[in-house]
């Protein structure tokens, strides 16, 4: 809901209410937090009198929309310098609220009703700005517009998508960094004075760094305490960053990065930000994480998929990397014959002539020397066997041997007369040339017409270097989503996986249009545990690729379980990645118990809610349970990481039950009530080894 009292503007849903007021044109922020059940008129009355920021003088005063220039020395949400000017004070000049929220060329929310637009004119440049708010009932989304009828072009170095000012008080940020293999690793860290800033500059949102902030109270903690958190529903450079100032007043701001000096808006022209999820919670991280699962279930990931079971996939890479052909394909097909997976997905090497990573990304048509006949043989042992067929595609990279690159070297991002840089051997085409992408699209299109794919897997798997101007940049993220949605409005059935050497790219922009990410290239069930207890922190489960890989594990050469690692896996969405041609009669039959298992349980998991009651960050385990909207079915994953003599036996307290039900524990067929397990807890039963793991399926069974 939006209303607009005596100056003072409140947008409420769900859980919080959101409010801002004008004075003298100006816009200061007032509450973000608990929802305020009070009439328009007492808000105003109290918001004016009890929450006053405007008073304090310009440099102090709570903004929502930070400027630079003005009076207030803290860090600006927009820049912008043109002839003889450098400072900006954009006024209110009008609003409206608009039936449904107004769309633009970049991912954003979906099913956006009312919508909160303020029309403000910079006093200095003329521009006009444009702030766009919508309220859903899990969280807010805001954006922000530039529009240059000024009558000259602007230069406009910083414009972010969103800033919050925070009162006076002590926080903690959460963020979510990391590395290849341990990507969003949830860090906590205490805000002390001064300027700070989570970033990518790589082209890509990155491994070390997810464009995700929250912003929580020094003692919030799983379960207690406040937290407002912010997410940006985009994949190309961007920056979280914070200022805490001498009166310990907290600014944030997140939006796009504009490297290299900025980009010139011409006059006429418009610049939409990325849009920003935000949700409040005053339950704690587990409420944040379930009020952005929800949000992004119900309003991000593609319709057409949302609902939909994911498809369980066996993919070839880590059986054979580059080294297969025709006949060591259709053995590992006809191994995957009783599995009860659904899709087959040929990963990298069968195209060009790719027997290593040093060449032919590009040449994107198969190489005939190992598939004399064409995928058609594959395919078709496919459908014998009852699986579908997905394929592999690194579409925005070229090798230098590669016919593309001999044919088109200035398709390539580079600087002129300067050789470029190679990360694992390639370089990265200029996808802000449209004829780059439509180029790619008919490679892509000549295969996908051809045969019958059911699946793509988009990699993606260096960062951008050898940036001649900063437009490149800005063109580049622009150009990857019009080819999904190029490839999505002729193929709309296609399931695309996302990746980025696993999760480089694992944003709310890739979600937009693929329903599942490769979550990380380390598959280690021990090293998944913590990666997949970050990357929930923001994103739901079975919107993260799982799979159950080979032992001695190929990242980190350990050896864990096959109960174990299927128990990881199935905290999302399921699939393999181990030679099936090659498995015992005892791991075939495991593995085909583990899918009929994952399938029984696999609405639960992709409708249900998370908690996450043990961290792998703090604890020598694991321990996530997903419980069903209606609280009658849980289903939970512990993991006990090193075993050692004389320990305690672990004992967990469930969360999110009904404590007055009664559930039957399936597996030890014992039945308790709702109270007793978040209470007292359970006993996990564990065997006397390492990477030990238990899975429970709890029923209620009074009613
Ligand atoms: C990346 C991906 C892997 C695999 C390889 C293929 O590293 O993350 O899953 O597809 O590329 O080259």
């Amino acid at each position: 809901m939006i209303t607009i009292k005596e100056g003072v503007f409140h947008l409420s849903a769900g859980n919080y209410s959101y409010a801002f007021y004008e004075k003298d044109g100006r816009l200061v922020h007032s509450y973000f937090g608990n929802k305020l059940d009070i009439s328009e008129e007492r808000l105003a009355t109290s918001l004016l009198a009890l929450g006053r920021h405007d008073n304090i003088g310009r440099d102090w005063a709570l903004s929502e929309y930070a400027q630079f220039g003005r009076g207030d020395f803290r860090i600006a949400s927009v820049e912008i310098t043109g002839n003889a000017f450098a400072s900006t004070e954009f006024v209110l000049c009008g609003y409206e609220i608009l039936k449904n929220k107004p769309s633009t060329d970049l991912p954003q929310l979906r099913n956006g009703g009312e919508t909160l637009k303020l029309t403000l004119r910079d006093k200095i440049s003329r521009l006009q700005l444009n702030l766009f708010y919508t309220p859903y009932e899990e969280g807010l989304v805001r954006s922000a517009r530039l529009v240059n009828n000024s009558g000259e072009d602007v230069n406009v170095c910083k414009f972010m998508s969103t800033c919050i000012d925070f009162p006076q008080g002590k926080y903690n940020t959460l963020n979510l960094n990391g590395r290849w293999g341990a990507e969003c690793t949830p860090c906590i860290d205490k805000v002390t004075s001064g300027i700070r800033q989570f970033s990518s500059c790589r082209g890509v949102s990155s491994h070390q760094h997810n464009p995700f902030i929250a912003v929580t109270s020094s003692d919030t903690s799983e379960d207690n305490g406040e937290v407002v958190a912010m997410n940006l529903i985009f994949s190309g450079n961007f920056v979280a960053e914070y200022e805490s100032d001498e009166k310990t007043q907290l600014r944030v701001n997140i939006g796009e990065k504009l490297m290299h000096g900025g980009i010139v808006l011409k006059d006429g022209d418009v610049l939409n930000s990325p849009e920003t999820a935000i949700v409040y919670s005053n339950h704690g991280l587990g409420e944040m994480s379930r009020l952005f699962h929800k949000l992004y279930r119900k309003n991000l990931i593609n319709p057409k998929f949302a609902n939909v079971p994911r498809p369980v996939v066996v993919n070839s890479w880590e059986s054979f990397y580059f080294d297969f052909n025709e006949g060591k394909l259709l053995d590992f097909i006809d191994g995957a014959k009783g599995l009860g997976v659904d899709t087959i997905v040929l990963d990298d090497g069968w195209f060009g002539k790719r027997d290593d990573d040093t060449g032919s990304l590009g040449d994107w048509f198969i190489d005939t020397n190992k598939l004399p006949n064409g995928l058609q043989p594959v395919i078709d042992r496919c459908r014998k066997n009852g699986f579908k067929f997905g394929i592999w595609f690194e579409p925005e990279a070229v090798n230098p041997d590669s016919r593309l690159y001999r044919n088109h070297p200035d398709w390539a991002l580079h600087v002129k007369d300067v050789e470029g840089v190679t990360m694992r051997n390639q370089y990265m085409l200029d996808f802000s040339n449209p004829d780059v992408v439509d180029y790619i699209f008919d490679s892509m299109k000549l295969i996908l017409d051809k045969y019958d794919i059911s699946y793509v897997k988009w990699d993606s798997n260096r960062p951008l270097s050898d940036i001649s101007d900063a437009s490149k940049l800005f063109g580049y993220v622009r150009g990857v989503y019009r080819l999904y949605e190029r490839l999505l409005e002729r193929y709309p059935d296609l399931f695309i996986e996302g990746c980025s050497s696993g999760g480089g790219r694992f944003d709310a922009g890739i979600l937009y249009y693929s329903p599942m990410i490769w979550t990380s290239d380390d598959t280690d069930a021990y090293e998944r545990c913590r990666i997949q207890y970050g990357t929930s922190m923001c994103y739901p489960l079975e919107t993260l690729s799982n799979h159950v890989s080979a032992c001695p594990n190929h990242q980190t050469g350990r050896f864990t379980p096959l109960h174990t690692r299927g128990a990881v896996a199935s905290m999302g969405s399921l699939g393999y990645e181990l030679n099936v041609g090659l498995l015992s009669d005892d791991d075939k039959k495991q593995i085909a118990h583990q899918v009929e298992n994952y399938r029984r349980d696999q609405h639960l998991i992709m409708n249900g809610d998370l908690y996450r009651l043990v961290s792998p960050f703090e604890d020598n385990a694991f321990c996530q349970m997903v419980v069903s909207q209606d609280k009658s079915k849980a289903y939970l994953v512990f993991l006990r990481a090193l075993n050692t003599p004389n320990l305690p036996i672990p004992r967990v307290r469930l969360k999110g039950l009904d404590d007055k039900a009664l559930y039957r524990i399936i597996e030890r067929n014992t039945v308790v009530s709702g109270a007793e397990l978040m209470n007292i807890g359970l006993n996990m039963q564990l065997k006397c080894e390492d990477f030990s793991a238990e899975i429970l399926h709890i029923e209620r069974c009074d009613g």
